[in-house]
């Protein structure tokens, strides 16, 4: 059986003054009337083979992620709460743990609470050849065919076919690679971009785990204890939790094991991880504007303009993001929004 693991952990800094560490953008309608977590969590629901989802959050969102789910009728697998964020390799190693406990045989489907799929049907046929795999003893991951050099994304160089399967032996796994080598990923043409999902064992991962990183191993062993079958929330261990050095899947397995395959996924995938991301996965009106709320435009272009609770006016225009909440205003050119992660670094030093 496939367990979806949805991770709602992050804090969306790119997507401000929208997205707060109090409400996350994986817990905002950021797309359409459904927020992020709950869109995650319905496109698979059903599917023959695919069980209800286990959710990781902190503990700090753990009733709005429980309200979230039966306002969608979904009843979770379980909620995992996190006293505190160790990034997403301990958090994939608890709910492995957890799944463990459930069924031996468990197969972990790792999927990001915030990120666009357009096409489900490819996506569901891509886990299915990713579960085969899965099913052998591999590490998949889904790879995106990159549009440009992204420098914010894993990049995955594709090797042997592993025969009859659709998949990919994975030559090289690189996290985050500067521009250049960006560059020179994507002129080579047979490298993906990890799309930060993942199908295998939760058995197999935590024995990737045991060799590469054995004390955060250990840790998110002991923060799982006791009988947590039957509970709506499991609280982990803080004081082993916390124990946990914290890093990312990417690097702490992904980079390192041997068993590693991709499954190409041509499935409308986008992280929306920046306004202009969110713009381009909209489909906007014949200017090409995203709107949203009580907005008025006057010749205006190629912009994003979202009103939370009052009324924005844009006037003579190209090319930005407006985005107005009730403490906070941001004003940027779309080709600059990457910065506005300084913005929230800036204002957590100052208060
Ligand atoms: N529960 C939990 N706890 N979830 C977390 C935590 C945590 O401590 N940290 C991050 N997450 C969640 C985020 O909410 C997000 O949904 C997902 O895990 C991935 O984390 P990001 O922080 O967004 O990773 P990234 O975007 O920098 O990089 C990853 O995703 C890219 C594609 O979007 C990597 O896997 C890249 O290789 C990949 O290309
Ligand atoms: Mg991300």
């Amino acid at each position: 059986k496939i367990y979806p693991v949805i991770l709602s952990g992050g804090a969306g800094t790119r997507l401000w003054p929208l997205s707060r560490a109090a409400l996350p953008k994986q817990l905002l309608p950021l797309i359409s009337e459904q927020t992020m977590l709950q869109e995650t969590a319905l496109r698979l629901a059903g599917r023959a083979g695919v069980a209800a989802p286990l959710v990781v959050c902190g503990n700090e969102h753990r009733f709005l992620v429980a309200e979230q789910m039966r306002e969608i009728g979904i009843d979770p697998l379980g909620i995992l709460l996190e006293p505190v964020g160790r990034n997403t390799a301990p958090a994939v190693a608890v709910a492995a743990n957890y799944l463990r406990g459930i069924d031996a045989d468990a197969m972990m489907l790792v999927l990001p609470a915030d990120h666009v799929i357009e096409q489900v049907d490819a996506f569901y046929a891509a886990v299915e050849q990713a579960a085969a795999l899965a099913a052998s003893g591999k590490l998949a991951t889904f790879g995106i065919v990159p549009t440009g050099p992204e420098t914010g994304y894993g990049y995955i160089q594709s090797g042997q076919e592993v025969a009859g399967t659709g998949g990919f032996a994975v030559d090289r796994f690189v996290e985050k690679p500067d521009l250049e080598t960006a560059k020179g990923f994507v002129a080579a043409g047979n490298f993906f971009w990890n799309s930060g999902m993942f199908l295998f064992r939760a058995d197999r991962y935590l024995a990737e785990l045991k060799e590469f990183q054995p004390a955060m191993a250990a840790a998110c062993e002991a923060a799982i204890q006791g009988d947590y079958r039957d509970l709506d929330f499991c609280r982990l261990d803080e004081a082993a939790f916390a124990s946990a050095p914290s890093d990312s899947i990417d690097y702490a397995v992904m980079e390192q094991t041997r068993d590693a395959v991709v499954v190409p996924a041509d499935i409308g995938w986008s992280d929306v991880g920046s306004w202009s991301a969110l713009h381009e996965v909209q489909r906007g009106d014949a200017q090409g504007n995203v709107l949203r709320g009580d907005v008025y435009l006057d010749n205006v272009s190629g912009s994003l303009v979202r009103a939370e609770s009052r009324i924005v006016a844009v006037v003579g225009v190209q090319d930005l993001v407006v985005v107005e909440t009730a403490d906070a205003v941001l004003v940027a050119h779309k080709d600059q929004v990457q910065r506005v992660k300084q913005i929230v670094d800036h204002l957590k030093s100052k208060h």
